[in-house]
């Protein structure tokens, strides 16, 4: 039974905020009138570096508060397959320890997770589906996962959107194309249900004020091509000549696992609501 949640008395510590998603759950947690602490590298009302997990546990214990967000992660999957221990200390280790320290506190622990976990199927994963663990950042995702954490929630998700820093991503990678008159390669063998960035900030903001914990996937009511979001970007776009090309993905040396389309009922069923298609993600990613 979902509890009268009284969310403006909660404190919550959220590491990665000048990420992606940590931006956009930053404002919306703000919006919504929590009082979000801020932890990062730099700028940061805690400054700290997760590969050096030590100080973690004194950072916590003076932070006092209620609920710990994990948006942060090395997420660059090649950098993941070249440099072995960093991405293990930084999305898995780190991610036991604030669990750790979370559950012997009685602290929520909120844990990002990726669709990139899920095996490659003719059809949308659900969160009792097995995993297939085809690349190092896949593996350092699915270990800092908090399965052993019953106060915990852990959101196995996908998004899109524009991106300020790091690295350049699909919607970038489209829009830097089209300014340079540059031919897109979109891929028709590479399945997602990526949601724009922002609803899916949205949503998380959502499960929290419904005090919900376990494994939820977050994504559209249904999977889609790579070729299928860039060719409806492109159109809605309404820019002439663009110029693209759908093709299978190439070889690469990094093994990705190609749909990682996720079901989304569980969280529908929790929250009453129906997820978004892929016209509604490319809309949003356009606003
Ligand atoms: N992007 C996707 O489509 C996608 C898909 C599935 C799941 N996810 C998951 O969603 C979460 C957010 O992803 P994102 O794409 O928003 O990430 P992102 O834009 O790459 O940002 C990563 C965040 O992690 C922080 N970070 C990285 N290394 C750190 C370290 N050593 N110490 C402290 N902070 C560090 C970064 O801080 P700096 O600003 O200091 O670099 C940044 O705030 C991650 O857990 C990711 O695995 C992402």
């Amino acid at each position: 039974m979902k509890a009268n949640f009284q969310k403006e008395i909660f404190r919550i510590a959220l590491f990665g905020w000048s990420g992606q998603l940590g931006s956009h759950l930053y404002t919306q947690l703000k919006k919504s009138n929590w009082s979000v602490i801020s932890v990062g590298r730099k700028s940061s009302c805690i400054n700290t570096d997760l590969r050096n997990p030590q100080s973690l546990l004194k950072i916590l214990k003076s932070l006092d508060v209620d609920i710990v967000i994990n948006a942060a992660a090395i997420t660059d999957i090649t950098y993941c397959e070249s440099v072995i221990s960093e991405p293990w200390i930084v999305n898995c280790l780190s991610s036991n320890m604030l669990s750790d320290y979370c559950y012997d506190a009685g602290i929520k622990y909120v844990y990002i997770s990726t669709d990139q976990v899920y095996e490659d199927r003719d059809n949308l994963s659900s969160e009792k589906d097995q995993v297939f663990l085809n690349n190092n950042y896949a593996k350092t995702k699915y270990w800092g996962e908090p399965r052993q954490n019953p106060n915990s929630l852990t959101i196995r998700t996908s998004f899109f959107g524009r991106r300020s820093t790091g690295r350049e991503g699909f919607v970038n990678y489209m829009i830097n194309s089209i300014s340079n008159g540059e031919k897109i390669k979109l891929y028709k063998d590479v399945f997602t249900s990526a949601l724009a960035d922002d609803l899916c900030a949205k949503l998380i903001t959502r499960l929290l004020e419904n005090e919900t914990v376990g494994l939820y996937n977050v994504g559209t009511n249904n999977y889609y091509s790579k070729a299928e979001f860039g060719t409806k970007f492109i159109e809605k776009l309404g820019v002439r000549g663009v110029k693209y090309e759908i093709i299978d993905k190439p070889y690469s040396e990094v093994k990705v696992n190609r749909n990682v389309g996720m079901n989304c009922s569980k969280v529908e069923k929790w929250l009453n609501i129906k997820m978004p298609g892929v016209d509604e993600v490319v809309t949003s990613v356009l606003k």
